[in-house]
């Protein structure tokens, strides 16, 4: 129908005929003269009807926004007055000598031409029309061209992309699964993939040596601003590589992605030990586009009068940390301050010590704060010289079991870096290298990656003393989100049934649940690994979007449902009973 795009016309159009289809974003009428702005997923263009076209003419009148169009009319350049230098096509219109409309429409539930304040349930019921606005436009547009270009790169790498099943077994990655009822096998479940995590693992067995999928996972868990439900990842596996060339394979693309789309050159990507990153940024997943570092003075607490500092200072796993902010004693109000003690309290922090510095010289009267006078002047005077603290400077400090100081002063350093805009440059990319292989939970041990990570120590080592085991895994953090994670897997049985002995995963229920790894493995697996990365996120960055929901078509709200299709929904009686499914009474609210 269309000869062109509304956005592509420009001047080299002038005097062409052309034939546009669209929406109205917008028709106004200029005494006499009417003016439609026209809309495709190009951009904008001013088409301009007067009464010389008498029919056209009436039928512009009727048009109203969100019409669908087809106008044939003539690129002129505009006059030096009306040129709209906001608008790509602002030198040009199109004067309309045929016009037909396609389709009417209703006044929309909101406008769709500007930014307007309405909840994100009303975009969401009426995601079709949201996403006919133009940022939404550009973002799924910008997702489009990524992952071409991620495709393309991969290819040109020689990797395969080969699909794996969405009805599967459970695929262990930390999150619930969401299970599908079978009905040839009765009272019996599918679970969808969190990830493809075994299934490419299996692809290495078999031996197509470098996979990748851009793979839809599923995973049942409390939602967040970068998490959804359902979502997209980019997952990659290899053959006969080491970490090394698996993260330099990976770097390779995504700075590839950020030149090609941005012409953003994210340079080298420093590593950082896991042990570093939460010793210094309290955090896996450090920000370090912010300054600020965490400094630990446990030791220098272990004798003071005062028993918040002093409880954590002589437990083995407590932790007591300072983070100083240069200049912060001004900047940060009382206020402020009370509002931080607030923000720390989300994850745990039962408050939030501080002291200003006013003149470090006078250690007696210098200091103002409500902790200083439990302090000893030595201890006061090696704080200072440990964090380098300068006249008006304010230190925070965190005491609590390790976990709890690191998670809230880590938060902290970034709500305060972004409070105080203390970014140092725009992007800050790294790898989170030796992370544990386990973490402690109600007396057992739980994976920190997944069960198929490999260690970096012997077997023996690894059961003997599973806490100080690290595994050889590696995280790419970018501005302080976790883009995507992977690791170099067990290919040995032996270990493999080590790594689920420590987990609490007995012989029977490895069988049951990882038989078919377990057979593979001795059927001549190569030495392998891989990473994934999430999509989503990765777009989300990208665009600068504030939430997930932003990158994705048709996204869940917060409490995991789609208010534009009603999902989840009930199904009828014959639907159950085919799959003998009887249903439970729902408990009343109150319960
Ligand atoms: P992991 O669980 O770290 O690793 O996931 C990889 C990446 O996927 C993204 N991601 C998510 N994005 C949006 N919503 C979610 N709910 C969500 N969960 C994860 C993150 C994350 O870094 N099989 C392993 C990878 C491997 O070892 O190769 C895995 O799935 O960006
Ligand atoms: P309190 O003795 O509880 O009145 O606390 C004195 C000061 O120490 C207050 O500024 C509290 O915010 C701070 N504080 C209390 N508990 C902690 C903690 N676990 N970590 C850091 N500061 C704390």
């Amino acid at each position: 129908m269309r000869s062109e795009y509304c956005g592509a016309l420009n001047t080299t159009f002038i005097d062409q005929t052309v034939t546009l289809c669209g929406w109205v974003d917008r028709r106004r009428d200029h005494g006499g003269v009417i003016f439609i702005d026209l809309r495709d997923r190009d951009g904008i263009v001013q088409v301009v009807f007067d009464p010389d076209g008498q029919e056209n003419f009436a039928l512009a009148d009727k048009v109203r926004s969100e019409y669908v169009l087809k106008v044939t009319g003539k690129v002129r350049a505009r006059d030096a007055a009306t040129v709209n230098k906001n608008m790509a096509t602002g030198e040009i219109e199109v004067y309309g000598t045929e016009l037909e409309i396609l389709s009417v429409a209703e006044t929309p539930p909101f406008p769709l031409n500007e930014h307007s304040n309405v909840g994100e349930d009303v975009r969401l019921k009426f995601r079709y029309l949201d996403l006919r606005r133009q940022e939404m436009q550009h973002n799924l547009r910008f997702r489009s061209k990524v992952t071409n270009a991620i495709r393309n790169y991969l290819d040109d790498n020689e990797f395969l992309d080969i699909e794996t099943p969405i009805l599967t077994r459970a695929t262990p990655e930390g999150a619930r699964d969401y299970l599908v009822p079978s009905r040839t096998h009765e009272g019996q479940f599918f679970a969808l993939p969190q990830s493809p995590q075994i299934f490419k693992q299996l692809l290495m067995v078999s031996g197509f040596d470098r996979y990748y999928q851009i793979a839809k996972c599923f995973r049942d868990e409390d939602l967040r601003a970068d998490r959804q439900p359902e979502f997209t990842q980019i997952d990659i596996e290899t053959s006969f590589m080491s970490d090394e060339q698996i993260m330099s394979v990976t770097e390779g693309m995504i700075t590839h992605i950020f030149k090609t789309m941005k012409g953003v050159d994210l340079g080298g990507f420093p590593r950082m030990p896991y042990s570093e990153a939460i010793a210094k940024y309290g955090s896996d997943k450090p920000d370090l586009r912010i300054p600020l570092e965490l400094v630990d003075v446990k030791d220098l607490m272990t004798e003071v009068d005062f028993k918040v500092f002093s409880g954590p200072a002589n437990d083995p796993k407590g932790r007591v940390a300072a983070l100083k902010i240069a200049g912060g004693s001004e900047k940060l109000s009382r206020k402020k301050i009370d509002n931080y003690t607030k923000f720390v309290s989300i994850y745990g922090a039962r408050g939030l010590a501080y002291i200003k510095v006013n003149d470090k010289a006078d250690l007696e009267n210098g200091l103002q704060s409500p902790i200083v006078k439990n302090l000893s002047l030595d201890v006061r005077k090696e704080v200072l010289e440990r964090v380098g603290a300068e006249n008006g400077d304010i230190i925070f400090f965190g005491a609590d079991k390790a976990n709890i100081v690191s998670e809230a002063l880590g938060a902290l350093r970034c709500k305060i870096g972004e409070d105080l805009d203390l970014y140092t440059c725009e992007w800050a990319p790294l790898w989170v290298v030796d992370f544990p292989m386990f973490e402690e939970i109600e007396g057992g041990w739980t994976s920190i990656h997944h069960p198929f990570t490999s260690p970096s120590c012997s077997a023996e080592e690894l059961v003997a003393n599973p806490g100080e085991a690290l595994s050889v895994a590696y995280d790419m953090v970018l501005n302080g989100t976790e883009l995507g994670g992977g690791s170099i897997r067990i290919h040995d049985q032996s270990m493999q049934q080590s790594v689920f002995k420590v987990l609490g995963i007995g012989e029977e229920e490895q069988r049951e649940k990882f038989g078919f790894l377990l057979d593979a493995l001795q059927y001549g697996a190569p030495p392998h690994g891989g990473l994934a990365f999430g999509l989503d996120r990765l777009i989300m960055l990208m665009t600068d979007s504030a939430s997930i929901r932003d990158v994705i078509a048709f996204p869940k709200t917060q409490t995991a449902a789609c208010v534009m299709t009603d999902a989840p929904g009930d199904v009828d009686r014959k639907q159950l009973r085919e799959l003998n499914i009887k249903l439970v009474e729902k408990k009343p609210a109150s319960e």
